[in-house]
Formats: C-alpha cells, sequence, structure tokens
C-alpha cells in the first residue's frame, strides 16, 4: 500500500516540477524526501561510459567534428532515468546536457586548431558519476592566410604595409612575411613576428634594386607541442618606380692625362619628378670626399685638379637621398711626367762644425728647377748646397724639382746637429758640512751641449745613478751619505767626442756624537788622597769632540777637552772628601745642536778617610778631651782654695749658678717629653685669631676641657664626663664657649 502511495506521488511531482518554485517549503521538503526513497527503491547502476569521435581523432583543418558519449545504464525502474552528460576539453566544461538517452554528441562545426586538445565526458545519476579516459582530438592544417597590401605601387625609398591575416583562427599566430623579387624570385627580406591578433601588420622598405616585388606570408599555430604550419599564400605585385638614376662618369680630358694637365671628373644623376628634393652627389676617391653636389642645385658634382700621378686611382660617385643610394665607379689613370726627386745626404748626424752637404736630383730627367728647403723656408734654389753644420741646423730637409707647373717634392731627411758637451761643473747644495743621515742633492750641470744630455754620477769609483736631461738645465741626485765619499760626473750626449768627466767632489761627512758615557777608572769608592780619574766617552761621533765634565750642583762644567778622540779624561792627583758627589759629562760636535748636547747618565763617587787618619783625629780628640779635663780640674781646685779664704761672699752665687744649668737641663727635657700639651703653648700664638678672641685668657697655658663625646647634645647630666688637660684644637666645635674657661667636671654629678 506504501509503495503505491510513494509512487503515485512521485509520479506527479516529476509532472509538476516546474511549479516546485510555488510550493510552500514544508510540502517541498516532504516531496524531496519521498524522491530520495524513490531513487534507492528503483536501483541504477551506470555499466560503462566512453566516447566516440566522428569521423576520426584527426580531422582537416574546416571539417566538421563530432564528439560522441555513450552511456550504458541498468535499472531496476521501468523508465530511464534522466542523467546528466557533461563534455570537458583540457579540463574546462564545454557542454552540460541532461538526457534519458544512451548517447548524447557534442558537435563542432568546422573545427579549427585551437578545437585541438585532450576531450572527455562524465555521466552523473542521482549520485553516482562515471567518467571516460582522456581521448586525443587533432585539428590538422591551418587555413590559408589572407594577405593585403596597401599600394600596389611605390617608389624607391617608400615603404609597402602587408597585413596578413588567419581569421578562422585564435590567436597567438606565428606570421612570417618575406619580400620577392618577381623575376629571380630572390627573397629580399623577410619579417617574421607572433601576433597577440588574428592579423599582423608588417612594413618592407622599398630599396634601389628593386623592380616588381610580391609578398608571401605564412602562419603558424601552436596546438598543444605541435607547431602547424599555414600554406604560403602570395600578395598582389607592387611594381617600384626609379627616383633617380645611377650615376655617370665624365672624364675630360678623354685622350690620355699626363701630369700638368687640368683634369675634370664630373659626375651627373638623372632625377625622376616623385622626388619631391634632389639628391646628394659625392665624388670620393678611396674613403676621402673629394667633391659634392651644393645641394638643391643642378644634379651633378665635378672635381677638378690638376692632373698629378697622386690622382690615379679608382673615383667612385654616390646618390644618396633618404635611404637610397647610388653608386659608380671609374679607374682614372695619369702618365707620370718626371719622377720624384730624390734629396741625398752627407750624414743625418754631424758634429758642430762639419760639414753639412745636401744634393737633389731627378733621374733621367736633365732641365729641371730645384729648391732646397728645410722645413718651408727655401735655402738654396741649385741642386746642392753646402755649409759647416751649427747645431741650429739641426731639422727636417726636402727639396723640390719642378717642369713647368708641375712640382714634386723629395722624402724628408732629419739631420741632426750637435755641439760638443762643455766640462760638466759638480757641486753639492748643502750650505755647511753634510751630517751623517742627511740628504745631500749632488748637481751637475753642462752648460753647453746639444740635448739631450746623459749624466752619470759616479760614487766612489761606482756608478750610483743616471739621468737623461731634455734641457740645459743641472741635472740633480741626491744622496745620503754615511761617510766622506767623493762624486764625480760623466757627461755624454749625441756629439762624437768621448764623455766628459767632472772634477772631483769631496763630501766630508760629520757623524754626530752618539751615546754619552761617564765611567771612573778604579772603584766608586775612593780613598781620600788616592788618584781619581774620570772618563767620559762617546760611541761614534766625528772630530774634534768637546766633552765637558760636570758635578751635579754647579752651572758650569769643571772640566772641558776638544779632542780629536772618543773619549777624554780628567785626573785628579789627591782626591778628598770635595771631590765626593755626583759627575756627569756632555759631549758635543759640529753636528750636535747647540742647546741639546748629548749627556751622559749620573755618576755617584764616594771618598773616604784613610784608617791611619781616622786614627790620628781619635788620637787628636783624646788629647784635647784629656787637656780639658785637667784644665778644668785646675781650675776647681783653684776655686776651692779661693772659696776657703772668701766663704760668705763666693759659696752663694757659685752653687746656684752650677745647679740652675744642670738642673734647667734636665727640668725641660722631662717636661717636654710627660706634659705634651705644655709644649704646644708655642703654637698657640700662631693658630688663627678667632681662637684667641678672649684677651684675658691669652696667658692661660692650658685649659681644662670636658670631653663628653660620643653624644655631645644629649643631656649631659646622663654621662660621664672626664676633666682632661687637653690641647684646644682637640675640642669639639660646640665646645668652643667652654674653651677659655676653667670649668669644674665634677659640678655635672660625677
Ligand atoms: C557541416 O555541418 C553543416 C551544418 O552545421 C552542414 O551544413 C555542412 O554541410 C557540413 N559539412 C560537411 C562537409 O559535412
Ligand atoms: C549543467 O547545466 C545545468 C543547467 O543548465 C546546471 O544546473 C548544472 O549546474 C550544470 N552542471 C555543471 C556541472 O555545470
Ligand atoms: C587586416 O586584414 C584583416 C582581414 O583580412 C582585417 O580584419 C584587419 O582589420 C586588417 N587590419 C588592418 C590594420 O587593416
Ligand atoms: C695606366 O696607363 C699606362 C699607360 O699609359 C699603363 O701602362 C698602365 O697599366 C695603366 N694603369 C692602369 C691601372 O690601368
Ligand atoms: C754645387 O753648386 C755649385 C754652384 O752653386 C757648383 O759650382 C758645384 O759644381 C756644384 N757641385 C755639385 C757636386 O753639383
Ligand atoms: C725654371 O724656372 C725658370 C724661371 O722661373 C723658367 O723660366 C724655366 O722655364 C724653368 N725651367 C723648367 C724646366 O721648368
Ligand atoms: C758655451 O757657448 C758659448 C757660445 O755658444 C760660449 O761663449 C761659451 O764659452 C761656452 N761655454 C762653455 C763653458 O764652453
Ligand atoms: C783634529 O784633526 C784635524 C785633522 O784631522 C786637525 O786639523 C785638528 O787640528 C785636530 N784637532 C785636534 C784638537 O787635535
Amino acid at each position: 500500500m506504501w509503495a503505491s502511495v510513494c509512487k503515485s506521488l512521485a509520479l506527479r511531482m516529476q509532472l509538476r516540477r516546474a511549479s516546485v518554485g510555488k510550493m510552500p517549503p514544508a510540502l517541498l521538503l516532504t516531496l524531496l524526501l519521498y524522491a530520495s526513497l524513490q531513487a534507492q527503491e528503483n536501483s541504477f547502476t551506470i555499466n560503462s561510459i566512453q566516447m566516440e569521435i566522428l569521423p576520426a581523432d584527426r580531422v582537416p583543418n574546416g571539417h566538421n567534428l563530432t564528439l560522441q558519449c555513450l552511456v550504458d545504464i541498468s535499472t531496476t525502474s521501468a523508465v530511464r532515468p534522466q542523467h546528466q552528460v557533461l563534455f570537458y576539453k583540457d579540463d574546462a566544461l564545454v557542454y552540460n546536457v541532461s538526457s534519458r538517452e544512451h548517447t548524447e554528441s557534442f558537435f563542432i562545426p568546422q573545427a579549427r586548431v585551437f578545437h585541438s586538445g585532450m576531450y572527455k565526458c562524465t555521466v552523473i545519476l542521482n549520485n553516482k558519476e562515471k567518467t571516460t579516459q582522456e581521448y586525443q582530438v587533432v585539428v590538422q592544417g591551418v587555413p590559408n592566410p589572407v594577405v593585403t597590401l596597401d599600394k600596389k605601387e611605390v617608389t624607391e625609398g617608400g615603404a609597402v604595409t602587408v597585413n596578413c591575416s588567419v581569421q578562422e583562427e585564435k590567436p597567438p599566430i606565428y606570421f612570417s612575411i618575406e619580400k620577392v623579387e618577381l623575376d629571380t624570385k630572390l627573397v629580399k627580406q623577410r619579417r617574421e613576428k607572433n601576433s597577440p591578433q588574428n592579423f599582423v601588420l608588417m612594413e618592407f622598405p622599398i630599396e634601389e634594386q628593386d623592380h616588381v616585388i610580391v609578398f608571401r606570408c605564412q602562419a603558424r599555430i601552436l596546438s598543444g607541442i605541435q607547431l602547424q604550419t599555414s600554406e604560403s599564400t602570395r600578395s598582389e605585385f607592387v611594381t617600384v618606380q626609379e627616383s633617380f638614376s645611377t650615376p655617370k662618369f665624365e672624364i675630360q680630358p678623354s685622350r690620355m692625362i699626363i701630369e700638368g694637365d687640368q683634369l675634370h671628373i664630373k659626375c651627373t644623376v638623372q632625377v625622376t619628378h616623385l622626388v619631391q628634393e634632389f639628391p646628394e652627389i659625392i665624388i670620393q676617391k678611396d674613403k676621402a670626399i673629394v667633391a659634392t653636389s651644393k645641394q638643391g642645385s643642378e644634379a651633378q658634382a665635378v672635381y677638378s685638379v690638376m692632373a698629378m700621378v697622386e690622382h690615379s686611382g679608382y673615383y667612385t660617385c654616390k646618390v644618396e637621398s633618404n635611404r637610397i643610394s647610388k653608386a659608380s665607379s671609374i679607374l682614372v689613370n695619369i702618365t707620370e711626367l718626371f719622377p720624384k726627386p730624390k734629396l741625398e745626404f752627407s750624414s743625418s748626424r754631424l758634429d758642430q762644425g762639419e760639414m753639412l752637404d745636401l744634393f737633389c736630383s731627378v733621374p733621367g730627367t736633365p732641365s729641371t728647377n730645384f729648391t732646397i728647403q728645410k722645413e718651408d723656408r727655401v735655402l738654396t734654389r741649385y741642386q746642392n748646397f753646402s755649409k759647416f753644420a751649427e747645431e741650429r741646423d739641426s731639422g727636417r730637409y726636402v727639396c723640390t724639382a719642378a717642369i713647368g707647373k708641375v712640382v714634386k717634392r723629395s722624402n724628408s731627411v732629419q739631420i741632426k746637429v750637435c755641439e760638443m758637451l762643455s766640462k760638466p761643473r759638480i757641486f753639492h747644495d748643502a750650505t755647511s758640512e753634510i751630517i751623517k743621515g742627511h740628504a745631500v742633492g749632488i748637481a751637475c750641470h753642462s752648460i753647453n751641449g746639444t740635448t739631450p744630455i746623459t749624466y752619470h754620477l759616479i760614487k766612489a769609483t761606482r756608478l750610483f745613478r743616471s739621468v737623461m736631461m731634455n734641457s740645459n738645465d743641472p741635472a740633480t741626485f741626491t744622496d745620503k751619505p754615511t761617510k766622506d765619499v767623493e762624486y764625480q760626473c760623466i757627461v755624454d750626449n749625441c756629439h762624437s767626442h768621448p764623455q766628459l768627466h767632472s772634477e772631483i767632489l769631496k763630501v766630508g761627512v760629520i757623524a754626530p756624537v752618539d751615546e754619552v758615557t761617564i765611567s771612573i777608572l778604579s772603584s766608586n769608592e775612593v780613598q781620600s788622597g788616592n788618584e781619581m780619574v774620570l772618563r767620559c766617552s762617546v760611541k761614534e761621533g766625528t772630530g774634534p769632540i768637546t766633552f765637558r765634565f760636570y758635578k751635579e750642583g754647579e752651572d758650569r762644567h769643571f772640566h772641558e777637552d776638544i779632542l780629536n778622540d772618543t773619549q777624554a779624561f780628567w785626573y785628579k792627583k789627591l782626591a778628598s772628601k770635595e771631590q765626593e758627589g755626583q759627575y756627569y759629562c756632555t759631549a758635543s760636535n759640529r753636528a750636535s745642536m747647540v742647546r741639546m748636547s748629548p749627556r751622559s747618565s749620573m755618576l755617584t763617587v764616594r771618598v773616604f778617610l784613610a784608617p791611619w787618619k781616622k786614627g790620628l783625629i781619635a788620637v787628636t780628640v783624646i788629647g784635647v778631651i784629656i787637656a780639658a779635663l785637667i784644665v778644668t780640674a785646675k781650675c776647681y781646685f783653684l776655686k776651692k782654695a779661693k772659696a776657703k779664704q772668701k766663704p760668705v761672699e763666693m759659696s752663694r752665687p757659685a752653687a746656684p749658678l752650677l745647679n740652675s744649668n744642670s738642673e734647667k737641663v734636665s727640668e725641660s727635657n722631662v717636661e717636654a717629653n710627660s706634659h705634651y700639651g705644655y709644649d704646644d703653648v708655642g703654637n698657640d700664638a700662631m693658630k688663627p685669631i678667632n681662637q684667641n678672641k678672649d684677651p684675658q685668657n691669652m696667658d692661660v697655658e692650658y685649659t681644662e676641657v670636658q670631653v663628653s663625646s660620643p653624644e655631645p647634645h644629649q643631656a649631659l647630666g646622663t654621662k660621664a664626663t672626664e676633666t682632661v688637660y687637653s690641647e684646644i684644637r682637640k675640642a669639639d666645635p660646640n665646645f668652643m664657649e667652654n674653651r677659655h674657661s676653667r670649668t669644674e667636671g665634677s659640678l655635672d654629678g660625677t
């Protein structure tokens, strides 16, 4: 019962599918539910799917092509199920149809290259789907391109625009166009271009040799990896018109041309009315332009010249306008009248005073007019020239020979006349003596003599350096001699005289004083009365050296020696205590700077007494003491004897006198040691004024001070206080007021 209800509902649904949109949503949902139930009820299966390509999978371009998708479906249902058939080309959907048929077709009328590709089809039935394998479809051939031109007639120098197109196909298309001369079938130009459109425009220039031309076009399209090429299509003819003719030469005289003739070389050209402006005409010999036509004047150029052998050769006439250039050539042959003269000379290098001989000749020609010239100055109109050579005769010589108007120059000859060098002078630039290690400039100078001059400097028989001077200025050399040395110059130039030597220059080199040391012969401790010898020496230094001996603490030296030696001595025959002290010395020579003469280090010398002297002194001292004691004792007994005579007057003053002396010494000693405060009285007077404000207390020698630190501000009563006699300086500033008043510590309750 359920099944029949469902079936009838489903049927009604299918019939009313078109009006589904108008149904209330709840009902639609119900219906959908039914549909799926029905689908599940009837089983479907896709047995197979395949594609057929008609007429074949390779078709010529422009043929109809049909792709068929054959679907085999099995079902339990009575009616054949509705299914979707989808056609793909290179994975892109190209056709989509809903069908109940076995076969669905995709029709491509007039297949083109761009239709080539991989095709497949898919069938979808409910949620089942099946796809065929991929089938390759190849459309063979490219349609013939269409060639059109913008003109059928053109002048040289113009251009033709060619339009080549393949309307049927899709770009990109690769076009190649050839320009072909019709008569010769010669390809004159070929241009290729990949076009993003299905046509291309290319311009072809028209050249001077073009007469009747055609254009051929070919199109190439890439299908997959394969390049397909069309046939070649030909355009219409294009006829080319000349703008001007090929140039023509005209030579005068027309007979044999001999040197001295007036030669005319003329070039003419015919110009058509089509040309707006006259072309330019140029006559060239080799690379050189010898004549040109005047701009805008008649179409010819003329080269006029007196004929000489050098004018023989090929002449070219070129006519140029814009891109067009036409040329023709001609050979001009000129007969020689007489050969080139020859300049002979005695020698190309002469010493001053030697004979300079020049001779000019033309072989085989008896009567010619000659000149001999130096640079452009005529020296003689004779065939020969002689003189005593001077330096200023150096230069370039040439001669000419002339018959009538024909003048010919000889080869040129370079002649050099050399003046002998003067004896070189040698000197140096140092104002005073040369100090070792300092640079000195040695100059050599030959005042006279032709340049270039080579200077060699000889240093102690060996070549030191050479210099070439292109002027008569002195040559300078720099050296740093370390010891006395001799220099000499040797000069040389082009003159045949052998090289010249200068005088010998002796250069004295002073070594500055180095490393001054002081020493004592024997020990640093000298016995009084012995000999004492000090030595001042230098490691290096050129004499004379000034040695100076100094004793520390004394301004002036006590000894000076000027010696050609590296050491100096000072002798003291009998040394005494006076010689004890510290010694140093200085040494200087001409190379030393005045204020900074090198100085030695300090040497300490002690002088001690001989033992026998000490003994002598001891004996003397003891003797003196004994003598003193004797005198004292004698005085004492003398006084005692007198005192017995005058007991009253004399005993009183005598005793205290003795007492006070001895007591005072002992007392002061004791006090100084035991009572520091007492000793400080003297210092008190020197203290700052504010400490001695109270004049009444100036006499107070000591003060009684309450020392209550460490907490001076707290209640005094609670603290133990000490009463000490102390130096005022030690008091805390808070107790300043109490300083000079006598304070009784015990009053505070201790
Ligand atoms: C190609 O198909 C068209 C119809 O689309 C038809 O008119 C034509 O005749 C067919 N050409 C060939 C060669 O079958
Ligand atoms: C096929 O076409 C139908 C209607 O034309 C569309 O609803 C459906 O989505 C299409 N299928 C695909 C796969 O594009
Ligand atoms: C070239 O020729 C084709 C047809 O042959 C035409 O469609 C195209 O417009 C032409 N191009 C130009 C620039 O004239
Ligand atoms: C030029 O003319 C002479 C005769 O006058 C001839 O011997 C010579 O070969 C010619 N030169 C050329 C290049 O033709
Ligand atoms: C050089 O010329 C002089 C006249 O200036 C002449 O007397 C002499 O013979 C000539 N010498 C030579 C070698 O030609
Ligand atoms: C040489 O020159 C003189 C005077 O300029 C001239 O009369 C004579 O004809 C010339 N000779 C030659 C061979 O050219
Ligand atoms: C250099 O030459 C001149 C003239 O040219 C001469 O007077 C002078 O004596 C010469 N000097 C030396 C050093 O030869
Ligand atoms: C040092 O020697 C030079 C020459 O070598 C001499 O002229 C000079 O008089 C000497 N001086 C002393 C102080 O001996």
